[in-house]
């Protein structure tokens, strides 16, 4: 981390641990997160080493290969491929993950300005938010300074994807419960998904991409935090109306996400020549991908049980989108 002056009234608010948890005021926990950004913030420049030689990007390199858990890593035709084009295939679908981030860490920052516009100044809402948006920026550049890095060219949103993303962006003004929900579905998965990376394949890491996640995710932990605590607060005193578009609205949002953030686009596999049984095998009909795409959301899922954003209706939906486990009868108090 580059060393900054931290101001005398931001080392001294480090809260109590009895004021964490539970018990804690919204407004507490604001002033909480907002410190943590003073006292631990990541720039995309000055705190990733770009020009050292252990940070070079090989697109031959071995360690950009997919390991045997990954859904397309495991199939056979990937492991009969030469090591280059492994490798390749290895890094590219990182850039396109990469880029798939920087696009929604986009809708994110103008959704939260539109939040933002609806607060009071002196809301410490407020200022919690510029702080994120600060540093989603700082994440979108250090995403794409590793994606030029790379060579590697990767696609933006398609126009309908646009014009979705356009509709989130106003949900933070028109419906805030309904933009965190999206903000929770596109942050968890890449969240988990990077949190077992980091957890399991730490000696083979390449360091660039290693140090990327882990300031990532340092800083999505806030971001996290805050959502989903706007959402326990907020939820509850939802009309009937909003509650049922919340309801409706929701499965569809994060069905749409975990896909997304799970599944490398087509048209990379496409690139690649990858036949369309192996793409089946890999992410259609893959009980480990299942699995892993549940897990990815399962806890913004309970969340939303928790809250009975689920109830007997919705949850067709969430089964219809693969989100909802085998099996899984829902909640009591949620139906
Ligand atoms: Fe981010
Ligand atoms: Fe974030």
């Amino acid at each position: 981390m580059q060393s900054t002056v931290v101001p005398e009234s931001e080392r001294i608010i480090t809260p109590a641990p009895k004021k964490r948890g539970r018990n804690e005021t919204f407004e507490h926990l604001l002033g909480r997160l907002s410190h943590q950004s003073v006292a631990k913030h990541f720039d995309a420049y000055a705190d990733i080493p770009w020009d050292d030689p252990a940070y070079r990007i090989d697109v031959e390199d071995p360690r950009w290969e997919r390991t045997t858990d990954d859904p397309l890593g495991a199939t056979e035709w990937y492991r009969t491929q030469p090591q280059a084009v492994r490798a390749r295939i290895g890094l590219h679908s990182a850039c396109a993950h990469m880029w798939i981030g920087v696009e929604f860490e986009s809708v994110l920052k103008r959704g939260l300005l539109e939040f933002a516009s609806t607060l009071r100044y002196d809301d410490p809402a407020l200022r919690y938010c510029y702080h994120e948006v600060i540093e989603e920026a700082q994440h979108s550049l250090m995403f794409r300074e590793f994606v030029i890095r790379s060579g590697l060219p990767v696609g933006g949103l398609d126009g309908t994807a646009r014009a979705g993303a356009r509709r989130v962006v106003k949900f933070g003004r028109d419906f805030p419960e309904l933009f965190f929900m999206f903000v929770l579905g596109g942050e968890e998965p890449i969240d988990s998904v990077q949190r077992e990376v980091l957890k399991s394949h730490k000696a083979e890491l390449h360091p660039l991409i290693k140090r990327l996640m882990q300031i990532h995710v340092t800083e999505e932990a806030r971001h996290l935090c805050f959502a989903r605590e706007y959402l326990k607060r907020r939820v509850p005193s939802l009309g009937r109306a909003k509650m049922l578009q919340l309801g409706l609205l929701t499965p569809v949002i994060l069905g749409q996400m975990a896909r997304l953030m799970m599944k490398p686009p087509t048209r990379l596999l496409r690139h690649y020549d990858v036949p369309d049984d192996v793409i089946d095998e890999a992410y259609r009909d893959n009980p480990m991908h299942s699995a892993k795409t549940l897990e990815s959301i399962s806890k913004v899922r309970e969340l939303c049980e928790e809250l009975g954003v689920i109830n007997r209706h919705a949850v067709h939906l969430w089964k219809r989108f693969g989100i909802w486990p085998e099996g899984r009868q829902l909640g009591v108090g949620a139906g």
